[in-house]
C-alpha cells in the first residue's frame, strides 16, 4: 500500500515515514523543503534499509500533486507552517501556505479518487481550556492565525465529509511531540533560535545558548511554570499508522494524540538534567502573551477508535531528545 505524505521531510513527517516503511508500506514524500533538509531521506534509508520515493514540490502546486500521488491509497497531511509568533507577523502567507495549500491537496485527492486523508491538527484548536482533561468535544477556539489555520481546516474537512461519504478523515490533535528516533539519526532542527521548550533546553545542554527563560512562574500549577502534555514523536508517529489501519471505520473524526499526563517546565527541566548530566542554566521572565497555563489530554478516543495509546515517558523522551542533540548539535547541517 502507498501513502503519500506531505511535509514527509519535516519532524513529525519522518518519524512516521520511518513507521510506515517498518511496517511494509511504501512512502510517497512531497515537500517543499521550506523548513526541512534533504539530508533526512538518506537518514531514513539508513534507520530503514529502503528508500523512500521523494518529490521536491509545494502543496500548492496542484498538478504536481495530483501526477505525484497516482497510485497512492491515502495521504497524510503534514505540509504547513507552524510558527505560532510568526503567522501573527505574516498571516497571509499562513493562510494561503496551509488553507489554500489543503484546498489544493483536496482537489487534487478527488481528481485521483483518493478518499482516505490523515491531518495533522493540534491540541491549539482548544484554546484556553474550560475543563481538563481535554476531550475531543471541549468547544473550539483560536487565538493566533496559525491556530485558526488548523480550525478552519478542521471545519472545511468536516464540510467536505458531510457533502461525500466517501471520504474517510482522520483529524489527529496532537498534543506537545517532543523527542526523538531512539538512532539519534532522525529529529527536530528548528532554523534559529527555538521557540519551543525542548529543542531550547537541548540547545542550553549541548553549549549553544547561554540560559533558557522560563516563560512565567505564578500559573495555578504544580510549581507555578506552564504544564503541558508532552508526547513522544515516535508514539505519535505510530498513531498515524493506527489512524491509517483504521481510516475505513472513520467517517470524519477529532482524534487526540496525547498521553494524558501533564509536565511543568521546571518538570521537564530537571528530567533533562537527569538524563544529560548537567545543570541546565534557567531564568524566570514573565509569562509569553497567548499562552494557557495548563493543558493534558484526555486520550480515551484514541484507544477506543485507534486501539491506540502513547508508550514512552517523559525520560524516554529527554534521554531520546538528548541522543539527537548531543549526536547532532547542529540538526542537519
Ligand atoms: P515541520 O516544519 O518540521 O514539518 C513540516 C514540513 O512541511 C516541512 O518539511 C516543510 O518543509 C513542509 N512544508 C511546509 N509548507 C509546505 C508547502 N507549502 N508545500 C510542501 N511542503 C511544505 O513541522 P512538524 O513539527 O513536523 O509538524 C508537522 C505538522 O504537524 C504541521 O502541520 C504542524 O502544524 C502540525 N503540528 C505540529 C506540532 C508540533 O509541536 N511540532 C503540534 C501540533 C501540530
Ligand atoms: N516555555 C518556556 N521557555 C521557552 C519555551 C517554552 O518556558 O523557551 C514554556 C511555555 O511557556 C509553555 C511550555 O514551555 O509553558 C511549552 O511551550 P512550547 O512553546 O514548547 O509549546 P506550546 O504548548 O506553547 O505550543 C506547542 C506548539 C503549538 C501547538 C501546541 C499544541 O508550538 O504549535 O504545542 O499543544 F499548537
Amino acid at each position: 500500500m502507498k501513502i503519500f505524505i506531505t511535509g514527509g521531510m519535516g519532524y513529525i513527517g519522518s518519524h512516521t515515514c520511518v513507521e510506515l516503511l517498518n511496517s511494509g508500506y511504501e512512502v510517497m514524500i512531497y515537500d517543499n523543503l521550506s523548513n526541512s533538509n534533504v539530508k533526512v531521506l538518506e537518514r531514513i534509508k539508513v534507520i530503514t534499509g529502503k528508500e523512500p520515493v521523494f518529490i521536491q514540490g509545494d502543496i500548492r502546486d496542484e498538478e504536481l500533486m495530483a501526477t505525484s500521488m497516482d497510485g497512492c491509497s491515502a495521504v497524510i497531511h503534514f505540509a504547513g507552517l507552524k510558527a505560532v509568533g510568526e503567522s501573527s507577523q505574516i498571516p497571509i502567507e499562513y493562510y494561503d501556505n496551509n488553507i489554500n495549500g489543503t484546498l489544493c491537496l483536496l482537489r487534487a485527492m478527488k481528481k485521483n479518487s483518493i478518499y482516505n486523508l490523515v491531518f495533522s491538527s493540534s491540541a491549539t484548536v482548544y484554546g484556553d481550556p474550560l475543563y481538563l482533561p481535554l476531550d475531543e468535544n471541549h468547544p473550539l477556539s483560536a487565538t493566533n492565525p496559525y491556530g485558526r489555520t488548523k480550525l478552519f481546516i478542521e471545519e472545511i474537512l468536516r464540510d467536505v465529509y458531510t457533502s461525500d461519504k466517501n471520504w474517510h478523515i482522520a483529524l489527529l490533535r496532537y498534543f506537545n511531540p517532543i523527542g526523538a528516533h531512539s538512532s539519534g539519526l532522525i529529529g527536530e532542527s528548528p532554523n534559529g533560535i527555538p521557540n519551543n521548550l525542548l529543542p531550547y533546553i537541548s540547545q542550553v545542554a549541548v553549549g549553544k545558548r547561554e540560559s533558557l527563560s522560563v516563560w512565567g512562574d505564578d500559573y495555578d500549577t504544580v510549581d507555578g511554570t506552564g504544564v503541558r502534555d508532552y508526547i513522544h514523536v515516535v508514539d505519535l508517529a505510530m498513531g498515524h499508522l493506527k489512524a491509517l489501519e483504521n481510516i475505513a471505520s472513520l467517517g470524519c473524526e477529532a482524534i487526540n494524540l496525547g498521553t494524558g499526563n501533564g509536565y511543568s517546565v521546571l518538570e521537564v527541566l530537571r528530567a533533562f538534567e537527569k538524563t544529560c548530566n548537567k545543570n541546565i542554566p534557567y531564568k524566570i521572565e514573565s509569562r509569553r502573551v497567548g499562552d494557557i497555563s495548563s493543558c493534558h489530554a484526555n486520550a480515551k478516543k484514541a484507544k477506543e477508535l485507534l486501539e491506540w495509546s502513547a508508550t514512552k515517558n517523559i525520560n524516554d523522551m529527554c534521554s531520546d531528545g538528548w541522543n539527537w542533540q548531543s549526536k547532532n548539535p547542529n540538526g542537519y547541517e
